[in-house]
């Protein structure tokens, strides 16, 4: 089974409108073949990339609310971002489980929503340096991963990337290894035939997130398990494509 490579830009809290003009000029036209590139930005900004960007690269939005609408301010829901142009949504990321407090059981609740409304979904999962340090890294990629297993269908899972990020290589320079990768990738696909499928096991990509650049991808990707890369700092930068081709 050849999975297709797929490579997500995490803009997080950055960027401007000049900003996004400025990348889908930059990223138009560069070659980025046998990969599946999607840029994840903030909610403003889908509309116009979604409408502007490169038609083979997709948009994510970074987060979405678990219900279709209500009184919750400032929320938004999967069909409004639907109806703007995202196809993809970023879930779980370890930002939204410390900072805003995302419990497994809500991060679950928002992938079924999101699934069922027709977004893709990149779940994120990954250990805290003292879990690590603990040898309690697996144990606790299970439990999150788990929570969407007993919530999503067997079907749903052809529409979602799994991203390890471990969080002490987040935005700290302090990319893992590439075996510190590896090894983690293939106990979720260990765990995905186990408590899935043989099918979801060997479809599903899982990539890698924390600390990506073009100078560490290439050794990263050549990992079996390692399908990709959810990237953060580097994907505001033209050379945000680099990584893209990284198993070119
Ligand atoms: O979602 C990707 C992000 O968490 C990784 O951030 O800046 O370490 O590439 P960064």
């Amino acid at each position: 089974m050849t999975r297709t490579f797929f490579v997500g830009g995490n803009w997080k809290m950055n960027g401007s409108q000049a900003f996004c003009e400025s990348m889908v000029q930059t990223f138009s036209g560069q070659a980025t073949d046998n990969v599946e590139v999607v840029v994840g930005a903030p909610s403003v900004y889908i509309p116009y990339l979604a409408q502007n960007l490169r038609k083979d690269w997709a948009v994510a939005a970074q987060n979405c609310h678990q219900l279709d609408s209500g009184a919750y301010t400032g929320e938004l829901s999967a069909e409004m971002l639907l109806d703007v142009g995202a196809k993809w949504v970023i879930l779980g990321h370890s930002e939204r489980r410390a900072i805003f407090k995302e419990s497994d059981e809500l991060i679950a609740q928002k992938t079924k929503k999101a699934l069922s409304k027709g977004l893709k979904v990149v779940f994120c999962c990954g250990e805290l340096l003292e879990e690590r340090e603990a040898g309690q890294t697996q144990q606790v990629v299970n439990r999150q991963l788990n929570a969407i297993v007993q919530t999503i269908s067997p079907e749903d899972w052809q529409n979602v990337v799994i991203a390890y990020e471990p969080v002490w290589a987040i935005g700290t320079g302090k990319v893992a290894t590439p075996e510190q990768a590896q090894e983690v990738h293939a106990e979720i696909r260990n765990y995905l035939t186990t408590n899935v499928s043989e099918a979801v096991s060997a479809n599903t990509r899982i990539i890698y997130g924390g600390s990506v650049n073009p100078e560490n991808c290439a050794e990263i990707g050549k990992k079996t398990d390692v399908d990709g890369f959810l990237v953060g700092g580097a994907s505001l930068k033209p050379s945000f494509v680099t990584i893209c081709n990284a198993t070119a």
